[in-house]
């Protein structure tokens, strides 16, 4: 049964590859965004619809993975009708659907994974599988329309934290990595401790905005030398450490402070070796990436270290910096002009590819 779809995939994919303005649904679930969107001709986003479970998951302080994947499931069905109504198409008119496939929240990414094979295979339309990292890359695509690669991108995320060469569309090469925990997950676990909403990030950044970021004397490990990991795990215990210390002698803390001189020490890592690693490769453009792209300090850290080097400093929209599907729709474009289709036997993964690099 499924063979006689996937011919038909394998054939409705190389029409795709040669319309003048495909469309393409992108579906993504892999954390707490249910979203869909489409795309025209993998850069121009004709509609997108996205459900946040951000307040479910702060009554808990943090992501729960089953709430997560139950209100996947709840909601799905109607983010991905609004995307269609709001670009004026039924599910006839898409050309490919792309969805996130890894990496994730297993039962998550289940969700989207199922519910795109099903509408592939119902509309004999070809199945695209995506990896989550490069649809942040991708979103870069959106906001620069002349951007090509190849360029050097940093990726900061609630889970990852990676310096990628972006050698070609579907071709990436790792070149350093957080050794422990992600930039994110250092900014949702340091606004935990002091007592922030989640996601912390955001929380954080607002803080730090009142604050001195020379109040307190942090710095991330690996700081210094030749290499392009990165270590937030130690910078994260400091911060602990410091509320805790000012807890129990009773002395009151200027969080503000402390938050502007964390945000500076993560900033000041990723700035600096991502920067690095663009002038050492000797290429001339860094994007940035994930949804700690969202944090105005570091944009305004990493444009101000391009500018002193002369490489050209790229940054996704407000709007594409955390998980979005248009993402995901824009890199599935590039999968499907680059390789043949996926087959609907395709798996979810928690893990990257990149990952699997390391
Ligand atoms: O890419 P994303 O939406 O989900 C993952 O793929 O992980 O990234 C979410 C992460 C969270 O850790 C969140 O706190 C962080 O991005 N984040 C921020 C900001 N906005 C989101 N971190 C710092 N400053 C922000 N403005
Ligand atoms: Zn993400």
């Amino acid at each position: 049964m499924s063979d006689a779809y996937y011919e038909k995939a394998l054939i409705r994919a190389a029409e795709y590859r040669k319309k003048p303005a495909p469309l393409i649904l992108g579906i993504e679930s892999s954390c707490d965004e249910t979203a869909a969107a489409v795309v025209r001709a993998g850069r121009e986003v004709v509609s997108a619809s996205v459900h946040t479970q951000i307040p479910i998951h702060r009554l808990y302080g943090g992501v729960v993975p089953e709430i997560a994947s139950r209100s996947h499931t709840e909601r799905i069905t109607g983010v991905v009708r609004d995307a269609l109504e709001k670009a004026g198409v039924t599910l006839a008119d898409i050309d490919a659907v792309a969805v996130t496939y890894r990496p994730g929240l297993i039962g998550a990414l289940l969700v989207g994974v199922s519910y795109a094979k099903g509408l592939a295979f119902a509309a004999e339309k070809p199945f695209i599988g995506v990896d989550h990292i490069t649809g942040h890359i991708a979103a870069n695509y959106i906001t620069y329309p002349e951007l090509t690669p190849p360029f050097m991108c940093i990726v900061a995320s609630g889970g990852h934290s990676h310096i990628v060469k972006v050698k070609g569309y579907t071709e990436f090469e790792l070149i350093g990595r957080t050794r422990d925990d992600a930039a994110g997950e250092a900014f949702d676990k340091v606004a935990r401790a002091m007592g922030l909403p989640y996601p912390g990030g955001p929380e954080l950044e607002k803080l730090a905005k009142g604050g001195d970021p020379d109040a307190f004397r942090l710095h991330t490990a690996f700081n210094e030398g030749e290499g392009f990991d990165f270590s937030f795990s130690g910078l994260k215990t400091a911060v602990v450490n410091i509320l805790h210390n000012a807890g129990q002698k009773g002395e009151e803390i200027n969080k503000a402070d402390l938050a502007a001189s964390f945000q500076r020490a993560v900033t000041d890592a990723l700035t600096i070796k991502s920067v690095r690693a663009a002038r050492e490769a000797g290429l001339t453009t860094l994007a940035l990436a994930g949804g700690v792209s969202a944090n105005t300090a570091l944009r305004e850290r990493l444009q101000r270290e391009c500018d002193k080097y002369g490489v050209r400093f790229c940054r996704p929209d407000m709007k594409y910096c955390t998980d979005n599907a248009a993402m995901i729709a824009c890199q599935g474009h590039y999968e499907i002009m680059s390789r043949e289709p996926d087959e609907l036997s395709l798996d979810p993964n928690a893990a990257s590819f990149l990952q699997m690099q390391q």
